[in-house]
């Protein structure tokens, strides 16, 4: 019998947690898949699990992941209502950028996740979630921030990175105007 898109995402994240594509997984603790329900309406990729994230195998657990919990929370989400994911599954050491081969070994998750998920809106936290998932290197999320965009089918809405206000103050306007404006364009598809 033929798998349903559940099954097959759970069959994705068990390939992650065993996975030896790239580097990443020399140091990892384990493998960060995913979590959320697996018909979620609202999908948000971030970029990589930090420490806590590598820890627990969840993402956004840590500190960048309770300024998600409260930005979602203020327009009305429920984080246990999205689906939440990382263009990397593998925390990379120290925290440092993924690099491009890395994100490369990991996009073939990506894609199906989003392809069994079938989100209506994909959300991505910061430049290299938002870069990656809109093929295009030159993007810049304070531009596009909050801002809706159709892409091959696929509807995003960009964000600036949650993490991006927890050491720089001046960054905690724009982030909240760009989940502020999220929370408009949800309203209006309701
Ligand atoms: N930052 C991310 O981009 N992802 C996480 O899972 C945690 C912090």
């Amino acid at each position: 019998m033929a798998w349903s898109r559940s099954e097959m995402l759970d069959a994705i994240a068990d390939e992650v947690r065993a996975c030896t594509r790239c580097r990443l997984c020399e140091q990892r603790t384990q493998a960060v898949p995913g979590v959320g329900p697996h018909d979620a309406r609202i999908m948000f990729v971030g970029e990589a699990p930090g420490e806590d994230e590598d820890l627990q195998g969840e993402p956004f657990v840590g500190r960048a992941g309770q300024a998600l919990t409260v930005l979602l929370s203020n327009i009305g989400i429920d984080r246990s209502d999205v689906y939440i994911t990382n263009i990397c599954k593998c925390r990379p050491p120290g925290n440092r950028d993924p690099h491009p081969d890395e994100v490369d070994a990991c996009r073939e998750y990506l894609h199906g996740q989003i392809a069994c998920i079938r989100p209506a809106l994909i959300c991505t936290l910061g430049r290299w979630a938002m870069q990656t998932l809109l093929e295009d290197a030159t993007l810049s999320v304070m531009k596009l921030n909050g801002q809706l965009i159709e892409r091959q089918g696929l509807t995003f809405v960009p964000l600036i990175h949650p993490a991006a206000g927890l050491h720089n103050e001046a960054m905690r306007e724009p982030i909240k105007q760009g989940f502020a404006s999220l929370g408009q364009i949800l309203h209006s598809r309701q």
